[in-house]
């Protein structure tokens, strides 16, 4: 039986794509890490699953260092099944099911969240899924119920019997949302009553937060980390070694610049990113080297313009521009990232700019007259209330 590493970065929908992934690898290499949830009906996958969903399990097969479970989602677990047998064992040890997407679409469905409206339900669809995937292939992914944390003991004995690879509970129940606090204790009472192994989601930012739910969910097996990587990218490294990050400047800029890239040159030539990969030109870890920056940020411009370059002045990349999809994912980090930065980098002017130029001229003009030489990333209390949706 698998036994999965204690840290893994987790499933966010249009998030932790390919390009993402592979970047995190580079920020602070996370040792596993599960897909977004690729949705599973009647119709689709017709015969194959899409080129882009893992391909780290097919053409990129052991060519990056940390492992990955796909996810689906569905309301049937017949089709769940049969997405589940293009990907053997082989190449899939562990396959997880989502039970926690509270989107209204899902619910309709009987998916995500909407499996657990109905317990009985629940209970017959996961044991199906575990009986036939066999022991210790499949992972569940789930909340704490639909409305209220009363509905958890429930879903949860329905689990207790099964030979899970891995159950992980977002400690909120759907009517929750993302808002509010992860309620760590009702993790620990899954880890505590059971013989599952039993990881959380919720709120872990940083070291801090990471010591805080070990000491309050103390018989869990790990957690999966999602807004803290949007939060800190490198947080792996300083989970692994309690101590902040902090690097050149220009390493954070060409590192931010490398994201925008990858999600660039995937979207335009998925095909030519995997070649790079596969040639072990792209996907180690650089961590806070500018050396090791600098030879990324050269093949990925490269790659997207033909000219190899990197970010070190506020011209550097005019009048070459990025794709309005690539910037608006770059746009999408950096709304949270900026809450762990230097005061300076998270005044909303950067968050205004509407092109990549633009921002990265902004960027650079700002550490300039701020003086940064450095900069660490450093998870910042003060945001938290407004992650959580307490404040605007
Ligand atoms: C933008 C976004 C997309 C998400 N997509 C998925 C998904 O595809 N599958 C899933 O199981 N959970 C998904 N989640 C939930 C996260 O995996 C995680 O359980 C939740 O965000 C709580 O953890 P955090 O506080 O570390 O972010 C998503 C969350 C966010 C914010």
């Amino acid at each position: 039986m698998v036994r999965l590493p204690e840290l893994s970065v987790a499933p966010m929908e249009g998030v932790t794509t390919f390009p993402m992934r592979l970047w995190l690898t580079m920020t602070s290499q996370p040792p596993a890490m599960t897909s977004p949830f690729l949705k599973v009906t009647r119709a689709f996958p017709e015969s194959a699953l899409p080129d882009t969903f893992i391909p780290e399990l097919m053409q990129l097969r052991e060519a990056l260092p940390y492992e990955l479970v796909p996810q689906f989602i569905t309301g049937e677990p017949e089709q769940f099944l049969r997405a589940a047998a293009f990907i053997p064992p082989t190449l899939a040890p562990v396959i997880e099911i989502n039970c926690g997407c509270p989107s209204p679409n899902s619910m309709g469905r009987y998916a995500g969240s909407g499996m657990l409206s109905d317990p009985e339900f629940f209970a017959r669809s996961i044991e199906t899924l575990s009986q036939e995937l066999g022991p210790g292939r499949l992972a569940v992914k789930m909340r704490l119920g639909v409305q209220s944390d009363a509905e958890f003991p429930a879903l949860l004995a329905a689990l207790t019997a099964l030979p899970l690879a891995r159950l992980t509970v977002h400690a909120r129940t759907r009517a929750d949302g993302y808002r509010g606090q992860a309620r760590w204790t009702e993790v620990q009472r899954a880890a505590s009553g059971t013989r599952l192994p039993v990881f959380a989601s919720g709120d872990v930012w940083g070291w801090t937060s990471w010591q805080r739910l070990q000491s309050t969910a103390p018989d869990i097996r790990g957690a999966m980390i999602g807004r803290g990587l949007l939060r800190n990218p490198w947080i792996f490294c300083e989970l692994q070694s309690g101590t902040k990050t902090r690097m050149p400047a220009l390493v954070f800029v060409n590192a931010l610049f490398c994201y925008a890239l990858l999600q660039e040159i995937f979207l335009r030539d998925a095909g030519k990113l995997f070649q790079r990969v596969v040639r072990g030109r792209l996907g180690s870890i650089c961590g806070v080297d500018f050396g090791a920056w600098e030879k990324a940020t050269v093949e990925l411009t490269n790659l997207v313009f033909g000219v190899p370059f990197l970010l070190l002045q506020k011209d550097s990349l005019k009048p070459r521009t990025l794709s309005p999809v690539a910037f608006s994912r770059l746009r999408f980090l950096w709304s949270y990232l900026r809450s762990s930065l230097p005061e300076p980098l998270a005044a909303p002017g950067l968050m205004r700019c509407r092109q990549a130029p633009d921002f990265f001229e902004l960027l650079l003009e700002t550490i300039e007259d701020a003086g940064l030489e450095t900069i660490e990333v450093s998870h910042q209390e003060a945001w938290d209330a407004q992650f959580a949706g307490l404040r605007g």
